[in-house]
């Protein structure tokens, strides 16, 4: 049976062995930087192929180094890593890759220097995170996305997402699919796990980088895509939250989102009230390089070939 296993502590264990004390600094101070990876299963190589891994690990080494937390590998061997834990896995499904790195001592005080660190990962199975089909609807947060004066918002820290929880959670419960979260200045910041891109008059407009958003990998492969191969321009710029109710389309970008439509937002449809023709476009093209489909492209997966379990192992 595929199982879910983790790297802790510097091997393969089985998931539910990967167990972290109760002092641990980065629990008690929300004090890790993370990513969150998908592997792609595609049916027709038998493969799973994990998307962007190296920009991802790239990503965690910056969090890393804003936050103090060492992490001594390199990309690429922190890509090695996790094709061997997802080999071990064995899953044939779409899964998920959570690798985390933290501060593993186990002081008090939230000061970060002197203090251990270490890594880890784990893989689970994980379908669609929102409906990519029909799209979503949306809600302007009550909740502002954190400043880069309080918590560096380019910085994937695990502290930081209690303001996506709150955000989400608030989405959730008013019966919308995600939140849009506007930054202190009240423009257009992005989703709780997402980036945000906006299309009108046929260009491609996502909030600039200085409004506090995670610089998406999603958002970088979607908007090569657009230039590249639909050779739409692509601006970066403050957005009020007003200028969306009247945008031809909007979208969401994110590992766990892939590319969703969002089809209204705060009981206002957004263009035609369905899924765009631009989104529409971007979506297959952006399916079709993750499931290893566009040759062009392929440099964007790491394949791995699930290992198989033997007759003689599964029946111990
Ligand atoms: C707050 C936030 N914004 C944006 C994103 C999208 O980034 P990416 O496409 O790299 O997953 C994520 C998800 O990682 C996120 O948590």
């Amino acid at each position: 049976m595929p199982t879910s296993y983790a790297w802790f502590q510097k091997r393969i264990v089985p998931l539910e062995e990967a167990r972290i004390p109760v002092m641990t600094h980065a629990f008690l101070y929300g004090t890790a930087v993370f990513e969150g990876i998908r592997g792609n299963w595609s049916d027709e190589r038998g493969e799973v192929l994990i998307f962007r891994a190296e920009e991802h690990y790239e990503r965690l080494r910056q969090s890393a180094h804003i936050m103090h937390i060492g992490l001594p590998q390199s990309a690429r061997e922190l890509t090695d890593i996790t094709t061997r834990v997802v080999e071990k896995c064995g899953f044939r499904e779409d899964v998920y890759l959570r690798p985390i790195a933290y501060k593993s001592g186990e002081v008090i005080g939230p000061k970060m220097h002197d203090v251990d660190d270490d890594f880890l990962l784990f893989v689970l199975p994980f379908g669609n995170y929102l409906d990519l089909d029909a799209g979503i609807r949306c809600q302007t947060s009550t909740w502002r996305r954190v400043q880069d004066t309080s918590i560096p918002a380019r910085a994937k820290v695990n502290g930081l997402y209690v303001n996506s929880a709150l955000a989400k959670t608030e989405a959730l419960q008013n019966g919308f699919d995600e939140a849009i979260m506007l930054n202190d200045d009240g423009h257009v910041s992005e989703g709780s796990g997402e980036n945000l891109v906006m299309i009108r008059h046929g260009r491609i407009i996502t909030p600039a980088r200085s409004d506090n958003v995670l610089e998406g990998i999603t958002l970088a492969s979607v908007l090569q895509l657009a230039r590249d191969e639909l050779g739409l321009e692509i601006i970066e710029r403050t957005i009020d939250r007003t200028e969306l109710y009247i945008a031809d389309e909007v979208f969401l970008t994110g590992t766990a989102a892939h590319v969703s439509p969002v089809v209204e937002l705060d009981r206002r449809a957004i263009g035609g009230g369905g899924v765009g023709p631009i989104t529409a476009q971007l979506q297959k093209l952006f399916f079709d390089c993750i499931r290893g489909r566009n040759a062009k492209y392929a440099q964007w997966v790491t394949p791995v070939q699930p290992a198989v379990e033997s007759p003689a192992a599964a029946k111990a």
